[in-house]
C-alpha cells in the first residue's frame, strides 16, 4: 500500500512537471529550466503576481486570467512633446529623464496624460517559468523586467499589452539587462509604448526567443502611418539570441537593432508588412539571418550599417557556415521586400560550441504567421 502510494504521488509529480512547459529552448538558451518542477501556483491578484515574480523562490507560475496593471498606480498628467508632429496617427513622447529637452528641444510641447504602471515593468527573479494557460494568460498595463544577474527564466504563452501605445518611454514589454539563460516562447505583444523586446547594455548572455508575436499594429506610431517603430532591441555587451519561428508584424524600424556586441542567430522568422527597416545593425552587432521570410518589407536591412551581417545570399556562399554550425545556412525568402545584402563570414566562428538552433527552409518558414503567439498551446 504504502509503496504504490509514494510511486502514485510520483507519477502525479511527473506529470504535473511534464505538463509544466511545452517544449524545450533551442539554440543559446537551451537546458533553461525556469522552477523546474516546483509546485504550480496560480495567482489571483496582481500583487500576488508580483509577489510571486519576485520573490527568492523557484516557481512555475501559471496565468489563468487577466492581470490589469492599468490604474494601479495612478494617472500622470504633464508636458511631453511631439518629435513627429502632433498628428493624430503620431506618437507622443513623455519628457522620461528629461529626454524631449536633452534630445528634442525644437518639438513642439504637448500635454500628455500616462498610465505611470506602464513605465516600469514587474521584476521577475531566478529560477521562474511563467505559464499562460490556454489564451487566458494577459497582462496589461505592465511589462516584466529581467535585470541584475537573473537567470534561468522561462516565459511561454502569455499577452502583454496595453503599455500607453499612445507614448514614446510609456513602458517595454519585457525588458533584460543583465541576465542569463533566459526563454521567451510562444508570447504576444502588442499596443506598446516604447520596446516589444528590449535587452540592454549589459551582458544578458544566454537567450532564446521563439515561436513569438511582435504585433506593431498601433494608432499612434513614430512614423504616424499604422506600424510601430520601437520592436526588438538587442544591444548587450555579451549576449547570444537564438531568434527563431517569430512573427515581426506591422512595424516601422528596429526589427530588431542590434548592436553592442550581441551575436544574433535569426532563424525562419516571417517579418511582414513593415514600412521602414527590419535590421538595424550598429557598431559591434553580429547578425546570421537564414531562412526568414520577408514580405512587403521596406528595407530587410537598414542602409547605414555599422556591425556585421551574414544574409545566406546563396547555395554557395552558404557553405560557410559549416565550419562554424556544422551545417550550411538556409537563404532567406523575399517578396516585394528590400534585399538583404551582407556577406560578413568573419564572426561565424562565435558559433563553434554553442547550442546552434536547427534551420528549416524559408518555406517552412512561411507558416509562422499561423503558429506564432500565444494562445495556441
Ligand atoms: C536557482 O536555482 C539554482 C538551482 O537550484 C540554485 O543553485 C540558485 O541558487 C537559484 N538562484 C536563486 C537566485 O535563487
Ligand atoms: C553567391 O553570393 C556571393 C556573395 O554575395 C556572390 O559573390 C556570388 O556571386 C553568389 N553566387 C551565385 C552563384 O549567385
Amino acid at each position: 500500500m504504502r509503496s504504490s502510494t509514494v510511486f502514485g504521488a510520483l507519477v502525479a509529480a511527473a506529470v504535473q512537471a511534464a505538463a509544466a512547459v511545452t517544449g524545450a529552448a533551442e539554440g543559446f538558451a537551451k537546458g533553461v529550466t525556469g522552477g523546474g518542477s516546483s509546485s504550480a501556483v496560480y495567482p489571483t491578484t496582481t500583487a500576488q503576481l508580483v509577489s510571486y515574480l519576485g520573490d527568492s523562490s523557484a516557481r512555475v507560475i501559471y496565468l489563468d486570467r487577466t492581470f490589469d496593471f492599468t490604474g494601479s498606480e495612478g494617472t500622470a498628467s504633464e508636458t511631453g512633446c511631439a518629435p513627429w508632429g502632433t498628428g493624430s496617427a503620431c506618437q507622443l513622447a513623455i519628457n522620461k529623464d528629461n529626454w524631449c529637452n536633452n534630445y528634442q528641444a525644437s518639438a513642439p510641447k504637448v500635454n500628455v496624460r500616462y498610465d505611470k504602471a506602464g513605465l516600469l515593468g514587474i521584476t521577475v527573479r531566478s529560477n521562474k517559468s511563467i505559464i499562460g494557460v490556454g489564451n487566458k494568460g494577459v497582462i496589461r498595463g505592465k511589462g516584466l523586467r529581467i535585470v541584475s544577474g537573473a537567470n534561468n527564466i522561462i516565459i511561454q504563452n502569455i499577452h502583454i499589452t496595453n503599455l500607453n501605445p499612445q507614448y514614446v518611454w510609456g513602458g517595454d514589454a519585457i525588458t533584460l539587462d543583465g541576465a542569463d539563460m533566459v526563454w521567451i516562447d510562444r508570447v504576444t505583444t502588442s499596443l506598446i509604448g516604447r520596446q516589444h523586446v528590449v535587452l540592454g547594455n549589459s551582458a544578458s548572455n544566454r537567450v532564446t526567443i521563439s515561436n513569438s508575436k511582435f504585433d506593431g499594429t498601433t494608432s499612434w506610431s513614430a512614423t504616424c502611418d499604422g506600424h510601430h517603430y520601437w520592436g526588438l532591441y538587442f544591444t548587450g555587451s555579451n549576449d547570444l539570441i537564438t531568434f527563431k519561428n517569430n512573427y515581426v508584424y506591422r512595424t516601422s524600424g528596429r526589427s530588431p537593432k542590434v548592436a553592442g556586441n550581441t551575436l544574433l542567430h535569426a532563424v525562419n522568422n516571417y517579418f511582414y508588412d513593415n514600412s521602414g527597416h527590419a535590421f538595424e545593425i550598429d557598431a559591434g552587432g553580429m547578425v546570421l539571418a537564414e531562412g526568414n521570410v520577408f514580405q512587403n518589407v521596406k528595407e530587410s536591412v537598414s542602409s547605414t550599417r555599422g556591425g556585421q551581417l551574414f544574409g545566406s545570399p546563396n547555395a554557395s556562399a552558404n557553405s560557410a557556415c559549416s565550419s562554424a554550425l556544422g551545417r550550411a545556412c538556409q537563404v532567406n525568402g523575399f517578396g516585394s521586400s528590400g534585399a538583404l545584402p551582407g556577406t560578413d563570414t568573419g564572426f561565424l566562428g562565435n558559433f563553434r560550441g554553442k547550442n546552434i538552433a536547427s534551420a528549416s527552409t524559408y518555406d517552412v518558414a512561411k507558416n509562422v504567421q499561423n503558429t506564432a503567439g500565444f494562445g495556441k498551446i
